[in-house]
């Protein structure tokens, strides 16, 4: 079977990571993958670093799109992946998450009447004015094979009419819904034991383990929105006070660039030149994982971020109103606070004060990328 696999965005690069590993160790002999890169992160730590660090194999088709409005940067990996797809005559095209890459890739095959199998499938924050919403339900609903990664993802899948019944052969008119466990469990564990072979970033900077702060921002709705940008960053500032902790904060380019704008001079400097707060480009994924299994608390608005904080076992605050990822908050592991700096105070005072936070096994058992390349060869 020959499949093409879209990547583009930094969550999506990684997650590559774990399809391609399970070809490569259990599927080399079955399925071959072609790796198409849209382009729509380019910057080498956005992009290039996760490629050389997690063994990724090089994408053969590089579409170059870059940073646009929604409407362009979409149109433009529309066309390009068309095209790539009319080439390689893939049996079936695979899609991450809910990007302007993952909404384009499945829009682009659904027409060619490409089957799209969809990983990260049935998530939804029921917030649709967020783009990555609009991009899971059309994602969702132009796909064959829906991979799953949690119970809420399937009760979702099912409110918009999906069924569970996994008899016949799937089609766009017949989809197959599978739960399959997270596939970013399955390389946060593989890497975390990679990660922790050498020295990493929390070592260069000297932190103590338990002692700092992970914190990353990124979503439009806090970076682009000056009253929220200036309400989170005075709440960061308040922590690290009240903590004594140090503030750790790799920052997607667009927040450096959007802080450097929106922010009051006087918040700008502080958050400069305050020695308990680190301002960092951002992260690879190795050194990511070491400060979040080595960190007190992790503050994010990042899906792939507060997630990987109950893998390793952290409190998280989410700074966001809702989250796809309900049953870490469901559970009491992480709380929602939106860009309220009142509320991320009161969340870390909270936190501070939890000594038995327990985290059951919701998101399978390191194993999903495997299970998913099974499920593809059965049912393709
Ligand atoms: C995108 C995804 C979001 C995901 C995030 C992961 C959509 C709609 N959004 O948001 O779901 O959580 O990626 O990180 O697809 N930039 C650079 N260098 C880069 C990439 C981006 O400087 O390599 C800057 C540019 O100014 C760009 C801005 O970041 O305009 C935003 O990039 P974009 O890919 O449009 O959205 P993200 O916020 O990264
Ligand atoms: N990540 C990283 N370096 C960073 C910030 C995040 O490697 O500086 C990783 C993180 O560990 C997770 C993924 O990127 O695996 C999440 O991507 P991001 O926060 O950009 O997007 P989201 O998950 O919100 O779509």
């Amino acid at each position: 079977m020959k499949i093409v696999t879209i990547v583009g965005a930094r969550p999506q690069i990684i997650k590559a990571a774990a399809i391609s590993r399970a070809i490569a160790d259990h599927f080399s002999h079955a399925i071959t993958e072609v790796i198409v890169h849209t382009g729509q992160h380019y910057d080498d730590n956005m992009s290039e670093v996760f490629f050389t660090e997690m063994n990724i194999p090089r994408p053969k088709h590089q579409l170059s799109v870059g940073s646009g409005n929604h409407g362009v940067q979409t149109a433009k990996m529309l066309e390009g992946i068309e095209t790539v797809l009319l080439a390689e005559q893939p049996d079936a095209l695979l899609v991450y998450g809910d990007t302007n890459s993952t909404l384009a890739g499945a829009l682009a095959a659904v027409k060619l009447h490409i089957p799209v199998v969809h990983v990260e499938a049935g998530l939804r924050s029921y917030n649709k004015s967020m783009p990555e919403e609009i991009n899971r339900i059309a994602c969702d609903h132009c796909s064959t094979l829906l991979f799953v990664p949690t119970q809420q993802g399937i009760q979702n899948l099912l409110k918009e009419g999906f069924s569970l019944d996994t008899k016949g052969k799937a089609s766009i008119d017949c989809p197959k819904v599978f739960k399959t466990g997270d596939i970013m469990f399955d390389n946060s564990m593989y890497f975390a034991e990679k990660s922790r072979e050498k020295q990493r970033i929390a070592d260069e900077l000297q932190l103590q383990d338990g002692q700092f702060i992970l914190c990353t921002i990124h979503r439009d709705s806090n970076t682009d929105l000056a009253e929220n940008l200036s309400s989170i960053v005075q709440g960061l500032v308040s922590i690290q006070e009240l903590s004594q902790q140090t503030l750790v904060l790799p920052l997607h380019p667009r927040t450096r660039k959007k802080m450097g704008e929106l922010l009051p001079p006087a918040l700008l400097e502080t958050l400069n030149s305050r020695s308990g707060i680190k301002l960092l480009e951002p992260a690879g994924f190795l050194d990511m994982i070491s400060l979040e299994s080595r960190c007190s608390m992790v503050i994010t608005d990042s899906g792939g971020v507060q997630k990987e904080a109950f893998f390793f076992q952290k409190p998280c605050i989410i700074l966001r109103d809702q989250t796809e990822w309900v049953e870490i908050v469901a559970h009491g592991n992480a709380r929602l606070v939106g860009a309220k700096q009142d509320a991320m105070i009161a969340a870390f005072e909270f936190f501070q004060g939890q000594e038995s936070l327990s985290y059951p096994p919701i998101f399978g058992d390191a194993h999903a990328a495997e299970e998913i390349c099974r499920l593809m060869l059965e049912n393709l």
